[in-house]
């Protein structure tokens, strides 16, 4: 595990831009693995700058996104199809057909869930995954529980995780109450891993994945078994950390 320390939310951002593009620059059709939330706002803008420059191309790449809210269609504001269409898609060169998101109208969330692990298996996996991580150690709606499921599924998002999400929506009792997410198993297949944080309210599940056991309790604690991942955080987010490893 690869952990970089930024001065600054700017600076994370940038850094964490730099590394999906460098995956894109040597590999231009990669199928690059996007999350959302408040976190990566300032990579989108720094990608989209770098796009501009003309230091990265998104042609020939596909995305596939870590999760939606059920019950969201595309066009509302506060889904993640929307959030990825507003704060990057719209500005850059990518093929909106070839950007996926789980989708969270789905009737059987399971099933569609399946069909599309199976869509990225056929694209060739994910070449690098973008993850945040919840406050509560959960990445993707993962949320920390007795057992953790592999494929994309349906889940319940706890307390914390409605509350924390709040701050997007009008008020608590619009948040939805569940959502679909790529699994661990998803998630670890890709070939890199991207962890982003920033702030003092992630710094107790940053060293947990840093420095913690593996557990089902914290599921961004898994990404310690994968040979590829980048740790990229702010001050505020390291400042509990015990070691670096
Ligand atoms: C959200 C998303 C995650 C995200 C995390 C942190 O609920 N499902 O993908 O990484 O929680 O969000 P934020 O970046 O807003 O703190």
């Amino acid at each position: 595990m690869k952990v970089i320390i930024a001065k600054s939310y700017e600076e994370m951002s940038r850094l964490a831009a730099e590394e999906i593009a460098k995956v894109v620059n040597e590999k231009p059709n990669a199928v690059i693995g996007l999350a959302t939330g408040g976190t990566p706002v300032g990579m989108y803008k720094e990608l989209i700058d770098m796009y501009k420059e003309k230091k990265v191309d998104f042609s020939q790449v596909t995305s596939v996104n870590l999760d939606e809210y059920v019950g969201l269609s595309g066009d509302h504001n506060q889904s993640y199809r929307y959030f990825m269409n507003s704060n990057f898609f719209d500005h850059v060169n990518i093929r909106k057909d070839h950007t996926f998101v789980p989708n969270g109208l789905a009737k059987d969330i399971n099933a569609e869930g399946a069909e599309y692990d199976k869509k990225i298996e056929a694209l060739g996996g994910i070449d690098v995954q973008l993850v945040g991580i919840g406050s509560n150690g959960h990445i993707g709606f993962n949320e920390p529980g007795e057992e953790l499921d592999l494929g994309t599924h349906l889940t319940n998002l706890t307390e914390s995780t409605i509350e924390a999400n709040a701050r997007f929506f009008a008020s608590k009792d619009e948040v939805p109450t569940q959502a679909v997410t790529m699994g661990l198993g998803g998630i670890m297949k890709a070939k890199k891993i991207l962890l982003i944080a920033n702030g003092a309210e992630k710094a107790e599940a940053i060293n947990k994945v840093i420095n913690g056991k593996i557990t089902t309790q914290i599921p961004a604690s898994m990404v310690q078994m994968h040979r590829d991942v980048v740790v990229v955080i702010d001050e505020a987010a390291a400042s509990k950390l015990e070691n670096l490893k």
